[in-house]
């Protein structure tokens, strides 16, 4: 969370993600995200990510997913071609908002494999 002056101003979770492969991935999703309109475009967002990013780095997780607007994930490490590999768990409305980021040093393409989300996740009209 992002606090000021004792109120919540933004707010990320993180969350654990199933990689249906033979490679022992350890995977999470960004979801969701956000800030209130009054404190936008102060690089709230982004500090939560950031500070996110190091703790799963951190935590030894090799690769962040996330659905999103690819205008504002990309400037934060976020690429489309990083996911390709990865069927997220629902048909998506808007494909190109799949988007993940390696957070560890191998590299992590493989052919293809199956991503499964925890239960608060598993609703397809998120995706
Ligand atoms: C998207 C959101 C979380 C961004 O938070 P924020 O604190 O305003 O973002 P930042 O200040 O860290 O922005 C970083 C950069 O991205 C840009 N940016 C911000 N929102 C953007 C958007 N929606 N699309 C494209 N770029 C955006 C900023 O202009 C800034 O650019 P700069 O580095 O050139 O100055 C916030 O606008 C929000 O809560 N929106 C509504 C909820 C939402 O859409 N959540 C995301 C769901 S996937």
């Amino acid at each position: 969370m992002a606090e000021t002056e004792g109120a919540v101003v933004g707010h990320v979770a993180f969350s654990p993600v199933i990689v249906d492969s033979s490679e022992d991935t350890q995977g999470y999703i960004l979801a969701p995200l956000g800030v209130k309109p009054d404190y936008q475009k102060r690089r709230i967002g982004s500090t939560l990510i950031e500070s996110g990013k190091q703790r799963l780095s951190a935590m030894g997780v090799d690769i962040l997913f996330v659905y999103g607007d690819p205008e504002y994930y990309s400037r934060l490490g976020f690429s489309v071609d990083a996911a390709e590999c990865y069927i997220p768990p629902y048909r998506l409305e808007y494909p190109f908002g799949w988007q993940a980021m390696v957070l560890g040093e191998r590299d992590w393409r493989i052919s293809s494999a199956k991503i499964a989300c925890v239960g608060s996740l598993c609703d397809p009209r998120l995706w």
